[in-house]
């Protein structure tokens, strides 16, 4: 299945946004250089994309999103050039072309990741600079939270201690749900407190997300076993390659292509008393688990 077409309107304001992200930012010529490189080289964008479509199940007016929506995309794709590097994963492509330390060398690389997990917080502060609305500072945390010690890096540190160690199916679901979950997470709750959902809404989204997250890894660990290099941007037999337990390990493709689309319906379950409104947030459950990139 494609990128579903209720959000592709989505995903073109963000594209347009981030464009704009890099090249306001004032650093370095070479700096720029390097994170536009992974930064404006695609990507699903689904993270920025389900801030802005949670944020549209609640009604109108308060804090812009985008600028929540930009910052993940940059934390995500400082995450992905850091996991690129030798001392993390050594994957040599990324979005289609080599990675970041492979085009610019690894100084490079782990500055321009630096660079955009900063930046990404500059872009929040900046916008949101004056503003009385408590879910902004609300926000900020949400996103710190979800990158940090607790979050992705969290997660990121068991993946990599876990490597060529045979990992139970309880450790493996607390790498996921910090090294991808996380995030996923906190775009959807982003979006729910700029829209000042209320706490029973919160905790539906939560809910979802969090089943989500964790369906969206298993479809990734999937596809490092079944997808091709040139659908995926980066090169495939990774994990077995390097020694790291994975749903597909774990369950098998089939077992776990079952447990994603368990996940998804669950999700889809959590999303029941938004109504029609969150139809775009149903396509991208369903996206979730039927993809092939
Ligand atoms: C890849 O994320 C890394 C994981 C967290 C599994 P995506 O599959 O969202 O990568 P892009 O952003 O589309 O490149
Ligand atoms: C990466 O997980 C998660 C983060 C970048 C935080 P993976 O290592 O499985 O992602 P890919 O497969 O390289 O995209
Ligand atoms: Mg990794
Ligand atoms: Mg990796
Ligand atoms: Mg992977």
């Amino acid at each position: 299945m494609g990128y579903p077409p209720a959000l592709d309107a989505y995903r073109t304001r963000v594209e347009e946004a981030l464009a704009r992200v890099t090249s306001g930012c004032g650093g370095p010529a070479g700096l720029v250089a390097a994170m536009e490189w992974s930064l404006l080289a695609g990507g699903k964008r689904l993270r920025p994309v389900m801030l802005l479509a949670t944020r549209d199940l609640f009604p109108p007016g308060g804090l812009d999103p985008m600028p929540a929506a930009c910052a993940l995309e940059l934390i995500h794709t400082y995450s992905l050039i850091h996991d690129d590097l030798p001392a993390l994963d050594n994957d040599d492509f990324r979005r289609g072309r080599p990675s970041c330390h492979k085009r610019f060398g690894e100084a490079a690389a782990l500055l321009a990741g630096d660079a955009l997990l900063t930046d990404a917080f500059r872009l929040v502060g900046d916008a949101w600079r004056g503003s009385d609305d408590p879910a902004g500072l609300a926000v900020v945390a949400e996103i710190a939270g979800a990158a940090g010690s607790a979050g992705m890096v969290g997660g990121q540190v068991l993946d990599t201690i876990g490597t060529g160690r045979a990992l139970t199916a309880d450790e493996l679901h607390a790498v996921h749900r910090g090294k991808t979950g996380a995030m996923i997470r906190a775009a959807v709750r982003c979006g729910a407190i700029l829209g000042h959902a209320q706490d029973d809404e919160l905790a539906a989204l939560t809910s979802a997300a969090e089943r989500l997250g964790l369906a969206f890894q298993v479809v990734d660990d999937v596809l490092d076993v079944t997808a091709s290099a040139g659908q995926l941007g980066k090169t495939p037999g990774k994990d077995r390659e390097q020694g790291k337990t994975t749903f597909a390990s774990l369950l098998g493709v089939d077992g776990a292509g079952r447990y994603a689309r368990e996940l998804s319906d669950g999700a889809i379950d959590d999303l029941r008393r938004f109504g029609p409104a969150a139809d775009p947030l149903r396509d991208l459950a369903d996206f979730f688990v039927t993809r092939n990139a």
